[in-house]
């Protein structure tokens, strides 16, 4: 059976021409290669937020337009905390639904199910009842795939509290995948973005994949919050056309690492 493959990359953090991230980072050339790199094995790339370097300015969206020309295959956007959802709706035409980038892309044996969790002003994340409700009709014998930026499970410390959906929006969501899922829906994984780390849980009986970012890793180091550089990473999704055997990798963009083993 021919197997369907989506690329899943996040928290690109493209900065405008000539303003700086963070020292030695390089988010536009790591961008460009997981653009690149994808685009020759996927029929697809998702990217769950922070596409824009800090606040989604005009600038930082241009360069990201720039360099979203890398891809040759379709890019579905969701936003993150340092993106403007509305601007994104205007100038990349993500899909919307009232006002929020709430939307869904059908694919082969499966629906790829987008959900906008940004509140202006906050780190943190939420859904509303509206969305919850939204999603809940969206869940059914397809298998879907439900994206967003904030992950909808803690991650632990006090550094990452705000990295997550907040309170009463993981209760709400808790309760509709769980009924859904009584009522016989299938959902391959629950995927984001936002905590620049490679995370895997489960959540109300449906697995949790946080992709790494393609800009930079987040962590710990002796209680001190730090960022590492190193090759940019993404999510590779794959399942049969019939929705069947859902397979999630980490991928590595450099082909170069790669040696011939015969
Ligand atoms: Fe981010």
């Amino acid at each position: 059976m021919p197997r369907v493959v989506i690329a899943h990359i996040t928290d690109t953090h493209i900065p405008g021409a000539g303003e700086a991230t963070h020292a030695d980072a390089a988010p536009t050339h790591n961008l460009h290669r997981a653009l690149q790199h994808a685009s020759r094995r996927s029929a697809g790339i998702l990217i769950t937020g922070d596409c824009a370097a800090k606040a989604g300015t005009d600038t930082e969206y241009t360069a990201f337009a720039e360099v979203l020309q890398s891809a040759s295959v379709p890019v579905w956007l969701a936003p993150g905390n340092h993106d403007d959802p509305a601007k994104m709706q205007r100038l990349f035409n993500v899909p919307s639904r009232e006002s929020r980038c709430d939307y869904v892309v059908e694919l082969p044996g499966t629906r790829l199910v987008v959900l906008d969790s940004t509140r202006a002003g906050r780190e943190d994340g939420a859904l509303d009842v509206s969305q919850l409700k939204w999603l809940d009709a969206q869940l059914g014998t397809t298998p879907a795939i439900v994206a967003m930026h904030h992950p909808c499970i803690a991650l632990g410390g006090k550094a990452f509290e705000t990295i997550r959906l907040d309170d009463a929006s993981i209760v709400g969501l808790r309760e509709v995948i769980a009924t859904a899922l009584q009522g016989g829906a299938r959902i391959h994984a629950m995927v984001s973005g936002h905590a620049h780390m490679t995370c895997f849980a489960e959540f109300a009986g449906v697995k949790v994949i946080v992709a790494p970012s393609s800009a930079y890793e987040f962590g710990l180091v002796d209680g001190v919050f730090c960022y590492q550089l190193g090759e940019p990473q993404y999510m590779e999704y794959s399942w049969g056309s019939d929705g069947s055997d859902f397979l999630a990798r980490v991928v590595t963009v450099d082909d170069s690492l790669w040696r011939t083993m015969y």
